[in-house]
C-alpha cells in the first residue's frame, strides 16, 4: 500500500483541483480523501506530495520505440524509461518497427516485451497497411484481438484516397482510431523542411503546409464518407487546423494531437542542425500561432510526443541525409508549462487535460483519480528549477534540439499499476 500524502490534485476527468489524499492498493486506487483523513497504518509507504501536483497518468499517443528491428536506436525497456522520465504512465507505440506491426504475431511480441521489459504501459498502434506499404489493407482485426488501440501507416500517410476509405470503413465497424500522418507526398519528395523563406536562405528543399493540408482534406472527406474516427498526428499547419476546427463544427468525429516541437520551435530555427529535422517539418510563425490558438480553444485534442529516436551513427550527419524525428519524452511537460502554462495561454488544468483526459478520449477510454481506477499517476512540480541533460537519458539515443535547456517545472514521479517507476531525489 502506498499513500500520496498533500499532493494538490487535478484531474480534469471529475473537474477536481484540491489538495487530496490518495491510497494506493495493489495496482488500483483505493480511496481519495481530503488531506489527513486516511488512516495512518504504520509500515504503510508514504510519498509526500506537498507542492506538487498530481494528476492522472499521462497518455503520450505517438511514440516510436524501435523494437523489434532498431534496437540500436531504442528499445521497449530503454524507450519506456525515458517515458516514464517524462511523467508518461502509457505510451502508444507507433508500427514502423522491423518488421513493421502488420499482423496479430508483432502485436503480440510488441505486448509480451512490453510486459517483460517496460517500465510504463505500452498500447501498440497497427499498421493500416501491409508493411506500411501502401497497397493492400493489413490484418486490422486480427491485430485488434491481439490488442491494437488503433491504426496508422505513421511515418508516411495512407497512401491512397481509396485505401484510406476502406481502412475507414474497416476501423468504423471495429471502432477503432484511424491516425494519419497526413502528408501529401507528391508535394514533399525530397523536402528536409518547411517551404519558405529559411528553406530558400538555407538551400534546403521545403515541402510547403499544403503538403499537410491537401492530405487533411482528403481524409476529412473520407471521415465524412464512412463515418469513421479521425485522428490527425502531429499537426503542424495552421490550414489544416482549420479544417480539423471545422470538421468539428460540422460534427465528425475528427481529431488532431499537436507535438511539443511544434508549438515551441518554428522554421527559423532550423540551421544544419540535423536535430532540427522532424516530419512534418517545424512550421512557420502564424502555424504556431494558431497551435498556441487551438490547444487553448479546444481544437487541440491532445499534446502526443512523436518520440523518435535516431541512433548516433545514423543521426548526425548532413542535415539532408539524416533521418526525420527527435527525441519527445523527457522534454514534453517542460516545454509544454513553459509555452502554454507559464507564458499564461492555458490554464494549468487544460495543459493536464492535454495529456490526459484528451488522449485518453481519443482511445475510447476514461481514466480519472477515483477509487477503482488503475494507479497511474503522475505527480510534477511546476516551479523547480532543472536542467535536460540528453546525455543522462535513458534513451539509447541523443538527437534532442532540447540539450541543455533549462525548464521551470517537470516530472518528480510516476506510478504506474501502483508502482513507483521514477523519482527525482
Ligand atoms: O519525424 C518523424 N519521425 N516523423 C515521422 O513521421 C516518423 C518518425 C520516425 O519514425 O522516425
Ligand atoms: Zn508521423
Amino acid at each position: 500500500m502506498l499513500v500520496i500524502n498533500n499532493g494538490r490534485v487535478i484531474d480534469p476527468a471529475t473537474n477536481t483541483d484540491r489538495p487530496r489524499d490518495i491510497l494506493i492498493d495493489g495496482d488500483k486506487i483505493a480511496e481519495v480523501a481530503e488531506p489527513g483523513r486516511l488512516a495512518t497504518v504504520p509500515g504503510r509507504e508514504t510519498f509526500d506530495a506537498a507542492g506538487l501536483i498530481v494528476a492522472p497518468g499521462f497518455i503520450d499517443l505517438h511514440a516510436h520505440l524501435r523494437e523489434p528491428g532498431q534496437e540500436s536506436s531504442e528499445t521497449i525497456e530503454t524507450g519506456t524509461r525515458a517515458a516514464a522520465r517524462g511523467g508518461f504512465t502509457a505510451v502508444c507505440s507507433m508500427p514502423n518497427t522491423k518488421p513493421v506491426n502488420d499482423n496479430a504475431s508483432v502485436t503480440r511480441f510488441v505486448l509480451d516485451r512490453a510486459k517483460a521489459t517496460g517500465a510504463v504501459h505500452v498500447w501498440p498502434i497497427g499498421a493500416a497497411s501491409v508493411g506500411s506499404q501502401g497497397q493492400a489493407i493489413s490484418e486490422i482485426a486480427g491485430m485488434k484481438d491481439a490488442g491494437i488501440v488503433a491504426v496508422s501507416d505513421d511515418g508516411k500517410p495512407i497512401a491512397t484516397a481509396k485505401l484510406a476509405r476502406q481502412v475507414m470503413d474497416y476501423c468504423r465497424s471495429l471502432d477503432l482510431p484511424v491516425i494519419e500522418h497526413a502528408e501529401d507526398v507528391s508535394l514533399a519528395v525530397g523536402a528536409v523542411m518547411r517551404e519558405g523563406v529559411t528553406s530558400t536562405r538555407l538551400g534546403l528543399r521545403g515541402m510547403p503546409a499544403a503538403a499537410e493540408a491537401v492530405c487533411v482534406a482528403r481524409d476529412v472527406q473520407l471521415a465524412e464518407l464512412t463515418g469513421a474516427r479521425l485522428h490527425v498526428a502531429h499537426l503542424s499547419a495552421k490550414a489544416s487546423l482549420e479544417q480539423v476546427r471545422s470538421a468539428k463544427s460540422r460534427g465528425l468525429r475528427v481529431t488532431c494531437e499537436v507535438t511539443p516541437h511544434h508549438f515551441t520551435l518554428i522554421d527559423e530555427d532550423v540551421s544544419y542542425d540535423s536535430r532540427f529535422k522532424m516530419n512534418p517539418p517545424l512550421g512557420a510563425r502564424e502555424d504556431r500561432a494558431a497551435l498556441l490558438e487551438g490547444l487553448a480553444d479546444g481544437t487541440v485534442d491532445a499534446i502526443a510526443t512523436d518520440h523518435a529516436p535516431h541512433e548516433p551513427a545514423l543521426k548526425d550527419v548532413e542535415f539532408d541525409r539524416a533521418p526525420f524525428g527527435i527525441l519527445g519524452f523527457e522534454t514534453a511537460l517542460g516545454l509544454a508549462l513553459e509555452q502554454l502554462v507559464h507564458a499564461g495561454r492555458l490554464p494549468l488544468g487544460r495543459m493536464i487535460e492535454l495529456f490526459t483526459r484528451g488522449p485518453a478520449r481519443i482511445l475510447g477510454i476514461e481514466r480519472k483519480i477515483a477509487a477503482g481506477q488503475p494507479a497511474d499517476l503522475t505527480v510534477f512540480s511546476i516551479d523547480r528549477a532543472w536542467t535536460y541533460r540528453v546525455e543522462d537519458s535513458p534513451s539509447k539515443s541523443r538527437n534532442s534540439p532540447f540539450d541543455g535547456k533549462q525548464f521551470r517545472g517537470g516530472p518528480v514521479a510516476t506510478i504506474v499499476a501502483g508502482r513507483v517507476v521514477y523519482r527525482t531525489n
